[in-house]
């Protein structure tokens, strides 16, 4: 495993209004790796990533990244610092072309780079230069999944985070973003929380995982060791 984690989420809690949504999650990506956070629908997934980002504050507990606290930074900071975003659903700018799209992401860039998309971008993603000067919004499901993802590294970011990034997608182009992230995951470069239901998806990437259920942790350990009984009892329908 990484020498030190990239990111810990120490007794997280998070409510909406009234109720308590995430309990007590402890969880760590160790730096250079792959974690995956299984679960089925409605357990807080996706809450966790949002607070993870700051798009929710926690009501107890500590999200901390690098060594860093950042329960108290608004979204922009932690994406400066080096958080970066893919959420369910994609969220691209489906008025805005491909390139255009892609600006948005360099300007998230701390390093302010500025000077246009570099080619490892393309390299990654070589569907998006034939797209350039399309809308987002005229783009298949993976080709949006896969603009997304690129927007996002275009922050420079040192922690991914993919919110089912396989969902609605066709086979070959999950094959695709299965590549890139291993691509990304040699590079080392970059440490990924990947959300996921499509379990063999997680478990070919992952080096470890996290199991949620009703907003807590009730089982992780390394991806390899993640036994038959806990998937039945936790993760298929
Ligand atoms: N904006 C919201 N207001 C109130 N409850 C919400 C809101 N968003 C999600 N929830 C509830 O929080 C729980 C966790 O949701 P979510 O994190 O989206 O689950 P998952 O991503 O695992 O499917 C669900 O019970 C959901 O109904
Ligand atoms: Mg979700």
């Amino acid at each position: 495993m990484g020498e030190h984690p990239i990111l810990v989420l120490d007794q997280l809690n998070v409510s909406y209004g009234e109720s308590l949504i995430l309990r007590d999650v402890n969880l760590t990506v160790p730096s250079g790796r792959v974690a995956c956070l299984l679960g089925r629908n409605g357990v807080g997934k996706t809450t966790t990533l949002k607070t993870i980002v700051g798009l929710l504050r926690s009501t107890g507990g500590s999200v901390n990244f690098d060594g860093a606290n950042v329960n108290r930074w608004a979204p922009e900071k932690r994406t400066k610092y080096g958080i970066g975003y893919v959420p369910q659903g994609r969220d691209i700018f489906p008025m805005l072309t491909v390139e255009e799209n892609l600006m948005v992401g360099l300007q998230a860039c701390s390093t302010g780079r500025g000077n246009g998309i570099p080619r490892e971008i393309y390299d990654l993603f070589p569907v998006l230069k034939s797209m350039l000067g399309r809308a987002g919004g005229d783009l298949s499901g993976g080709q949006q999944q896969q603009l997304a993802i690129a927007r996002a590294l275009l922050g420079e970011p040192r922690l991914l985070l993919l919110d089912e990034p396989t969902e609605g997608i066709q086979p070959s182009v999950i094959q695709e973003i299965e590549q890139t992230i291993v691509r990304l995951k040699q590079q080392g470069t970059v440490s990924i929380l990947l959300v996921e239901q499509y379990l063999e998806f997680a478990w070919r990437l992952a080096d470890l995982y996290y199991v949620m259920e009703k907003g807590s942790i009730v089982s992780h350990g390394l991806t390899k060791d993640l036994d038959e009984a806990t998937v039945k009892k936790h993760l298929t329908v």
